[in-house]
């Protein structure tokens, strides 16, 4: 194995990875991974220059687009001047990243707090858990059907997919799961209009007396000590909750003194149009964790804001999780960059008018096409649910389809051969979940409506 990476032919590359990667931290969906070489805007590229419209960027992790000059540049910056620290030592960045987020987030919710960091999603979701049991003395808590949490042990535990946990033993603690207000294919069966929040009563309804296993009626003691949310949720399928359920969710767990920890890794920093999207709902978590956009997908930086009687460090001691890059100078230095892109932006404006847009374009598709059973969207958090012909089966088949052929790179437009990246989730496998980059132009919206088209055809002849 003399030859050295460049020589190596896509074949060969694969070859090797087969070899040689384990693909226990991939997703590894496709047969044939692309490989990408290239990375600018909404677009990839491979090895043989073909341009790839990405529509997902990353999960929702490059909101700013691929080779941000103004996010690079600053994390070049930083690679000169103090790449590496260990967190013991404190360095200018993480001191100015914190400020800024608990400031905002006073500005925002009124309460005060403290931020916490780590370096990837699931690893500052431990730091939440810890915590809640470090306040509560309790472990147990609540989470969604159709939530997605993170792949380490604990993350997994409150993550409501089996598939997740099977081959790694007992989860004694994990979460008690509950439907998510999933109201295109409601849990209980039920049509949203009229159905008087049905879900919501039910939930109620396990406080209602102690042989529904929740609470201690005479103490009024709640065995749970939290409620993990996805304010919309991602993996799950980007599904928007109807107004007022998080208000009625939150009047029930404050009866019990249950703690809101909202996960906002995938739906923080203005994918939805607000910078968290608990703020469309109008209430106030406990603890918000976050992740991905923060650094634009450079290096890893994730984080917690707890308020202060959670966090202040007579209560959450130095050390209470310590990890060795968890305050990184290269994290920390992109994401102070990424707030200041934000606070000198109007993505509260431009991100819900360019989704605006968008989900009209989709709607339009969706007459032409009774496969596309459902079209919805936040800022530009978007989803296309693919059903049979009735519109709503799922159709987890046609939907595979259409991914491989959009990674083949076999699409055309304006007389040239393209692909386009896109990513699935939901509780069938059949969702689109749209996430471009928020610089996306009306041009690229309408090229990737294009292509979709185009792909979606394909794979109906394919059927
Ligand atoms: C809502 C949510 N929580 C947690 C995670 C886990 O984050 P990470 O993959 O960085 O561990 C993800 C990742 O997709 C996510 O979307």
């Amino acid at each position: 194995m003399n030859k050295t990476k460049k020589d190596l032919s896509k074949d060969e590359l694969l070859k090797l990875e087969s070899r040689y990667c384990s693909w226990g931290d991939t997703v590894h969906y496709v047969e044939n991974p692309n490989i990408f070489v290239r990375g600018k805007g909404s677009y990839l590229y491979d090895e043989k220059g073909v341009e790839f419209l990405d529509l997902q960027m990353i999960y929702s992790a490059v909101n700013f687009g691929y080779s941000n000059e103004r996010l690079n540049a600053a994390l070049k910056r930083q690679i000169d001047r103090l790449p590496q620290l260990a967190c013991q030592y404190i360095h200018e960045e993480k001191i100015l990243l914190a400020a800024r987020l608990a400031q905002r987030m006073e500005r925002t919710f009124e309460e005060k707090g403290r931020i916490h960091f780590n370096v990837g999603g699931a690893q500052a979701l431990e730091d939440s858990m810890k915590l809640v049991r470090n306040h509560t003395g309790r472990n147990l808590v609540f989470a969604f059907m159709g939530g997605y949490h993170g792949r380490t042990l604990a993350a997994s535990a409150i993550t409501s997919s089996f598939r997740y946990r099977e081959r790694f033993g007992h989860f004694g603690d994990r979460a008690m799961f509950i439907p998510f207000p999933y109201c295109f294919r409601c849990f209980y069966g039920k049509k949203r209009e009229g159905c008087g929040m049905y879900c919501l009563k039910q939930f109620e309804k396990l406080f209602e007396t102690e042989y529904y296993g929740v609470v201690d009626k005479k103490t009024g003691l709640c065995e749970f000590s939290a409620f993990y949310i996805e304010a919309l949720q991602g993996t799950g399928g980007y599904t928007i909750p109807p107004e007022g359920y998080f208000a009625g969710l939150k009047e029930i767990l404050d009866r019990y003194k249950i703690m809101i920890v909202d996960d906002e890794i995938q739906m923080g920093f203005f994918r939805t149009g607000k910078m968290w999207a608990i703020e469309h709902f109008g209430i106030t978590p406990d603890i918000i964790v976050f992740a991905k956009a923060l650094t634009n997908g450079l290096n890893p930086l994730s984080g917690v804001w707890a308020k202060e009687h959670l966090i202040s460090p007579k209560v959450f001691p130095p050390g209470s999780t310590h990890s060795t890059f968890s305050s990184n100078p290269l994290g920390t230095a992109a994401g102070l960059e990424t707030m200041k892109l934000i606070e000198e932006s109007d993505f509260a404006v431009s991100v819900p008018k360019k989704g605006k847009y968008f989900i009209s374009r989709l709607k339009s598709l969706q007459k032409k096409h009774s496969q596309i059973g459902n079209v919805d969207g936040l800022g530009l958090a978007l989803r296309i649910e693919m059903c049979q012909k009735d519109g709503y089966t799922p159709n987890k088949a046609l939907t595979d389809a259409i991914v491989d052929i959009g990674l083949s790179g076999k699409l055309s437009a304006g007389g040239k051969k393209m692909g386009l990246v896109l990513d699935v989730g939901g509780y069938y496998k059949n969702v689109f979940t749209l996430a471009p980059s928020f610089y996306i132009t009306e041009k690229e919206m309408d090229l990737g409506v294009e292509l979709f088209e185009e792909a979606l055809i394909k794979a109906k002849g394919e059927k």
